[in-house]
């Protein structure tokens, strides 16, 4: 037996050893099991598949067989609570996916959705193992499928530490959340070589799709971090936000006593004013336990802001118009990062408080010749289906489309909540009487003075939250300061809200 054991042993601790960590060291990058000590909770990483090597002879073998094939999978837990795990590791043929490292995979994805538990990705690889062709490729083909099975059913959370070239980056693409570590991760689908040899243009691979790319212009990337220790600390916050799967809530943290007290700096940080800028980050800070939030794409698409945060111990989405940015308009990209993300808390039972400061959607021939149209829609589209609990506070004003589409009466809000400051209208007033005086101020012996007071009717008459409350589009009226504490109410008003959607296949989201 001593014997059978040494031997288990030095197997055991040649695949644990994989590649080594030196040349990893030196790449600035730890190693696969380095990542996962860091990402788990202290001594409860279970393996799978430790022993399991490449089964390839003749010309498609690698020269060598070394086991894990270059992927350490398995689970453990978060914070007590459990997840699974794969991490690829460089050191053994560049992490690329053979068949034994895809069917190890494989067996994380089936096992995570089995058991409800959300899946965390390391990527670290060369992509597809070029010795054993096809057969590679037919190992992502699984992964994605897998990945669109349990989509809505587990969070899904894909790390890019290192090159994930090709076809892999589309394992990230079909996570719910990519995080980047700069300087080490690298995503595009043809390389420089590549680029090179069809346009002739030169990039290095971090101009082509490092981590600030995809943070700060594709949107690929929800999350980049300076390096290894805050991104993977940062996994284990977003994890403590999301429940396991799709027929749990979100894990709460003990009420709060202060969710009730009046809080004077919502009114002191919104300028009356409708064209002042300030940060809408500060009202969410504001709004949510402990000034405390994760904020998703916080480099893309500026002008909204989406964060998860807790309001009296229970897990929020809290989308924001932010007039830091382009005024606060919604344009493509922001209308993209708020439909996803709105569709996220949606699938996994996170209610959505939706702060509204928003002049409209962004005019222009460029815009409306991208598909400002199909892409706003789909804003529209997630809001329309999201079945969670869904509070609205305008905090300023609130014009026109953009009013509709960020989560108005009309398209299923349970609360709308507006200050006494409030413009809500189809536009703003000097649009308006343009468009309905054009005539009259162009006779009038004086147009300035008939314009003020035509803007002044239009404001006085048309423009306030009472018009909106008269007709039931806004529910109350509130005093700034008592935001927080209105939307604490609102949530423990609907915490029990259950929605039945109509049986089909599925919806047709607009692209
Ligand atoms: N298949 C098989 N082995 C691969 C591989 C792949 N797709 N990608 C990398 N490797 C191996 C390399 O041959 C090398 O092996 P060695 O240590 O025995 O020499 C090892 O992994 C490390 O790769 P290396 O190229 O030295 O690392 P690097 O940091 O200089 O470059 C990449 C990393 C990813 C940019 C580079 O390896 C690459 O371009 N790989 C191919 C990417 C690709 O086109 N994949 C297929 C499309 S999905």
């Amino acid at each position: 037996m001593r014997t059978l054991l040494e031997e288990r042993d030095r197997i055991r601790a040649r695949a644990m050893a994989g590649g080594g960590a030196e040349r990893q060291h030196r790449l600035g990058k730890r190693t696969a099991r380095e990542r996962l000590d860091l990402l788990l909770d202290n001594d409860s990483f279970v393996e799978i598949d430790l022993f399991r090597r490449h089964q390839e002879h003749g010309l498609s073998a690698p020269s060598q067989r070394p086991h894990t094939d270059g992927v350490v999978a398995g689970s453990g837990t978060i914070d007590g609570r459990r997840v699974f795990v794969y991490a690829q590791d460089f050191t053994v043929f560049g992490g690329s996916l053979g068949q034994a490292h895809a069917a190890k995979i494989h067996k994380v994805l089936d096992l995570a959705l089995a058991t409800g538990s959300p899946v965390i990705a390391l990527n670290d690889s060369g992509g597809a193992r070029i010795q054993e062709g096809v057969p590679a490729l037919d190992g992502y083909g699984g992964i994605f499928r897998r990945q669109v099975a349990a989509s809505g059913v587990i969070p899904q959370i894909s790390v890019v530490l290192g090159p994930c070239a090709g076809g892999a980056a589309y394992s990230p693409a079909l996570a719910d959340f990519t995080f980047m570590v700069k300087g080490i991760g690298q995503m595009y689908l043809t390389g420089p070589d590549v680029v090179e040899a069809v346009s002739g243009e030169r990039v290095t691979h971090a101009e082509l799709g490092g981590a600030e790319v995809h943070g700060e212009h594709s949107g690929v990337a929800a999350f980049v971090r300076e390096d290894e220790v805050t991104c993977l600390a940062d996994v284990r916050y977003l994890v403590s936000l999301l429940p396991g799967n799709n027929l749990e809530s979100p894990p709460a943290a003990p009420r709060r006593d202060d969710v009730h007290g009046e809080r004077p700096r919502f009114a002191e940080i919104v300028p009356v004013e409708p064209n002042r800028p300030y940060d809408m980050r500060d009202v969410i800070a504001e709004l949510v336990d402990d000034e405390d939030f994760l904020e998703v794409h916080e480099d893309w698409a500026g002008n909204v802001v989406c964060v998860l945060a807790r309001i009296d111990g229970e897990v929020v989405g809290v989308v924001g118009n932010q007039p830091l940015v382009l005024a606060g308009v919604l344009n493509i990209p922001a209308s993209q990062k708020a439909a996803r993300f709105v569709r996220f808390c949606d699938a996994f039972n996170i209610p959505l408080v939706t702060l509204v400061d928003v002049p409209g959607f962004l005019p222009g021939k460029d815009q409306e010749h991208a598909g400002i149209i199909r892409h706003g829609a789909k804003l529209l589209y997630a809001y329309c289906e999201a079945t969670v609990p869904r509070i609205q506070v305008i905090v300023r004003k609130a014009y026109g489309g953009a009013y509709i589409v960020m989560d108005s009466r009309s398209i299923g809000t349970d609360l709308s909540l507006a200050w006494p400051t409030n413009e809500i209208a189809v536009m703003g007033a000097e649009g308006a009487v343009n468009v309905l005086h054009r005539k009259q101020l162009a006779a009038a012996a004086d147009p300035v003075r008939l314009r003020a007071e035509l803007t002044g009717d239009y404001r006085s008459e048309l423009m306030h939250p009472y018009y909106a409350a008269e007709r039931g589009l806004v529910d109350d009226v509130i005093d700034p300061a008592r935001t927080r504490a209105m939307v604490a109410r609102g949530l423990a008003m609907l915490r029990d809200k259950r929605k039945p959607s109509p049986r089909r296949k599925h919806g047709n989201i607009p692209q």
